[in-house]
């Protein structure tokens, strides 16, 4: 018997520390918070995505009578940057969450679905992803999804 032991590297800012660009994603991910539709959660999500060209796409999260018809910020923001860029990669996603008037103090981490969506566009440009998680209190930087996502199904699994 073997064990093994997966650690997930984050880095932990203040945001006062970021550099320029990073500050700037984190604000447009922000900016996004007023063009979520939330009405069932009362919890708003933005996300901006910075590509390999400079492009920014960014998108929140869209709910649905039907609860699970509606999409996470994230998967929002990724599909339609793919979308509008299909032979592109994304360099960087910043991510904040806002919810009873304020953002949160801690940052929020992408849930699993939208770990395995970054995932397969981190592995299709074979380029790490770098995200953003912001909390007033404190800011995440995590050098790519894989450390959000060990053990994961990718497309190499398909071919057993
Ligand atoms: N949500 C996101 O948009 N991103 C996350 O990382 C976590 C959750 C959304 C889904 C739903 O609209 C609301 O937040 C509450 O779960």
């Amino acid at each position: 018997m073997e064990k093994k032991v997966i650690e997930t590297k984050v880095s932990i800012y203040s945001f006062d520390e970021l550099q320029t660009a990073q500050k700037s994603l984190i604000n447009k991910a922000k900016e996004q918070i007023s063009k979520a539709y939330a009405p069932y959660s009362g919890f708003q999500v933005g996300a901006a995505i910075e590509l390999e060209n400079g492009e920014i796409f960014a998108g929140s999260n869209q709910e649905n009578s039907a609860y699970p018809s509606g999409l996470c910020a994230e998967r929002v923001a990724m599909f339609f940057a793919n979308a509008q860029y299909p032979d592109i990669a994304v360099k960087t996603i910043a991510i904040a969450a806002f919810t009873n008037g304020s953002f949160l103090p801690e940052p929020i981490t992408p849930c699993g679905s939208c770990r395995q969506v970054l995932l397969e566009t981190e592995m299709r440009f074979e380029q790490n992803i770098k995200i953003l998680l912001y909390g007033t209190n404190k800011v995440f930087e995590i050098e790519n999804v894989k450390q959000l996502l060990p053990l994961c199904f990718e497309k190499r699994s398909l071919n057993g």
